[in-house]
């Protein structure tokens, strides 16, 4: 990769809920326009792991920075993130402009005509301008994800954190979104951290896959995709990783 500035650093994470160990001794790092997935089985600390990562839960033991600076640094840390959840979290009674710039509204009153234009103009992104208007319950599931992930780009974030965003979605549309996310990360030159539990999806979509083993988790291997986009979907390059992939779960 030409530009190695790392944005995130994981250093060395472990926790646990009480007696019960998730995460041990996690540590990898995302550099800059880097796509990277977390790929693991259900109940391993996918969800756990971001949620340390986008400062929703407190770190126990080990270190994570976002551009240099700690997650225990509150709004100076989350200023630097944009998160998708893997349903999309619209405010019913909001339109969809309104729903995209509420980032906007958590640290002032008045959302500022400027940031109303960048809500505008990250709905462009996604292809939903002419939707601005409409509620939630006027659109499709996958336009919905659209707006969620609007949302999450529309402050600039260093850093697009994805828990399972497609999930849910019919194969097409899951399909149609994976292509319009990579395109925007093209456009707008994003770096992301997508979680996953699709070997497909992961090697579809990322510069490399970083996969978890089971409880206590820890990192397993890291793998490296080298193929350039667009990709392929059923290339053999594509097919002999997934084997691999399967087989590195069927040895848990
Ligand atoms: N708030 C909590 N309190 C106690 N245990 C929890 C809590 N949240 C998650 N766990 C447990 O921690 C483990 C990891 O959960 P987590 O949701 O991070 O997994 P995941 O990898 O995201 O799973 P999935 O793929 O199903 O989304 C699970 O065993 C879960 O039961
Ligand atoms: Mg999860």
């Amino acid at each position: 990769m030409e530009n190695s500035e790392v944005i995130l650093k994981i250093d060395d994470v472990s926790f646990e809920y009480g007696k019960l160990k998730v995460l041990e001794q996690i540590s990898f790092d995302v550099k800059k326009n880097e796509t990277v997935c977390i790929l693991g089985p259900s109940g391993c600390g996918k969800t756990t792991l971001l949620r340390l990562i986008s400062g929703l839960a407190t770190t126990q033991h080990g270190n994570v920075t976002v551009s240099g600076v700690s997650s225990s640094q509150g709004h100076d840390y989350k200023q630097h993130l944009g998160l998708v959840f893997q349903e999309p979290r619209l405010l019913p009674w909001r339109t969809t402009i309104d729903n995209v710039l509420i980032p906007f509204e958590l640290n002032q009153d008045k959302v500022t005509e400027e940031q109303k234009e960048k809500g505008m103009q990250a709905l462009k992104l996604v292809g939903l301008e002419s939707f601005a208007e409409n509620y939630s319950h006027e659109l499709s599931g996958g336009m919905r994800q659209r707006v969620a992930l609007a949302r999450a780009i529309v402050t600039d974030p260093d850093i697009l954190l994805l828990d399972e965003p497609l999930t849910g979605l019919d194969v097409h549309t899951k399909e149609e979104l994976q292509d319009e996310i990579l395109s925007l990360k093209e456009k707008t030159k994003r770096t992301m951290l997508w979680v996953t539990h699709d070997p497909q999806e992961a090697i579809y979509i990322a510069d490399r896959i970083i996969v978890l083993s089971n409880r206590p988790t820890v990192v397993r291997e890291i793998i490296s995709v080298n193929e350039p986009y667009p990709r392929t979907r059923m290339s053999q390059n594509a097919l002999d990783l997934e084997k691999r992939i399967r087989n590195l779960f069927s040895e848990d």
